[in-house]
């Protein structure tokens, strides 16, 4: 166990996962959530942490070494600069701002102070995306070509964010993670159905300096639900389905092969198609312990806080593009 005092604010929904997880692995000393009901909710849950609705009073206590931000979107970059700059390290849900120049400013102040700002990009610490990452890092399936995300379902019908920051952000978050760049061609079309302004269904795609593509469909109103990422390399092929109880990760050995025999001709192989074991660990855990860890010194700081921009970064570029062609 460490001996990191954390602080958790926001304790809505999903707050209380992070909350429950930081007083395993650490010292949870506060619980912070404006509302006074879901204090009283919550409190006996973590009868070791003192409660309050001050986010000032965490920020004052000289003890408390990390701020864990789980409140809505709008509220992650004050929370977030005001925690660093109370010389608090900051593991921040996603996205940690609603701009790039935000996220470069909480970036700066980190680095500045020697803190770490983390965004809270779950999927990243995901056994079987970690796999996927093995996969492309080890050249297993061959240079890749393109790589599209599925994040699909019926609800939960959103009105204050739209499909692409609701949903893309997950799928970004791995897209960069697995290809190591940024876009630099953005494209996004979407539709807003049911409350004007929100979209619920976009459809986006990306290029990136190598000549990769990648493609995400994001939608509350469709028939599937899906959660998966289809990597499409030179020689295998592989797929992360997060529905998936046991075969998280499938691989391909589908390619395309030009044989000498063909002349030049392309011809299709496929072979085995196969599942690597994938642990069992609970992601939101590794996420809470990679976090101890850099507050602690181990990983490299600064390298979630640029992976928190790029993902900010190319979602305001993607906005912009859905924003110039009005539904
Ligand atoms: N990583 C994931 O898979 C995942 C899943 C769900 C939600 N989230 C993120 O978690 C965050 C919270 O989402 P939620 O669904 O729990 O929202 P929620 O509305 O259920 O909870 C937010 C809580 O924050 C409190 N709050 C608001 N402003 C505050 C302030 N200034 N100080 C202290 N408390 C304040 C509210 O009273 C509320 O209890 C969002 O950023 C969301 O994107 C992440």
């Amino acid at each position: 166990m460490s001996d990191v005092n954390v602080a958790v604010a926001g304790l809505g929904y999903w707050g209380p996962n992070l909350a429950r997880n930081f007083d395993d692995l650490a010292r949870l000393t506060w619980i912070c959530d404006a509302s006074a009901e879901q204090l009283e909710r919550q409190g006996p849950r973590f009868p070791t942490a003192q409660a309050t609705s001050d986010f000032d009073e965490v920020l004052a206590d000289d003890a408390v070494d990390a701020v864990v931000i789980a409140t809505p979107v709008p509220t992650h970059f004050d929370l977030a600069r005001r925690a660093l700059a109370a010389g608090k390290h900051v593991l921040v849900e996603k996205p940690p701002a609603l701009k790039a120049e935000e996220a470069e400013q909480l970036r700066a102040l980190a680095q500045e102070r020697d803190l770490a700002v983390m965004p809270g990009h779950l999927l990243l610490y995901h056994p079987g995306v970690q796999k996927l990452r093995e996969l492309v890092d080890t050249g297993s399936l061959g240079e890749i070509l393109c790589l599209y995300g599925n994040r699909q379902n019926l609800g939960k019908i959103r009105k204050d964010e739209n499909a692409l920051w609701s949903l893309g952000v997950h799928d970004l978050s791995v897209i960069l993670y697995l290809i190591g760049e940024e876009p630099d061609e953005v494209w996004a079309r979407g539709n807003a159905f049911l409350t004007p302004g929100v979209e619920d269904v976009v459809f986006c795609f990306l290029r990136f300096p190598s000549g990769k593509i990648a493609h995400m469909h994001l939608s509350w109103l469709d028939p599937h639900k899906m959660r998966k990422i289809t990597v499409v390399g030179g020689e295998k092929m592989a797929v992360f389905d997060d529905m998936e109880l046991e075969r998280k990760v499938t691989v391909y050995e589908k390619a395309p092969e030009q044989p000498a025999h063909t002349y030049g001709e392309w011809r299709t192989r496929t072979g085995d198609i196969w599942c690597p074991k994938i642990p069992n660990d609970e992601p939101l855990r590794l996420e809470c312990e990679y976090f101890l860890g850099l507050v602690e010194g181990d990983g490299e700081r600064d390298q979630v806080a640029a992976d928190g921009l790029a993902v900010v970064r190319t979602l305001e570029q993607l906005q912009a593009s859905l924003e110039a062609v009005p539904a």
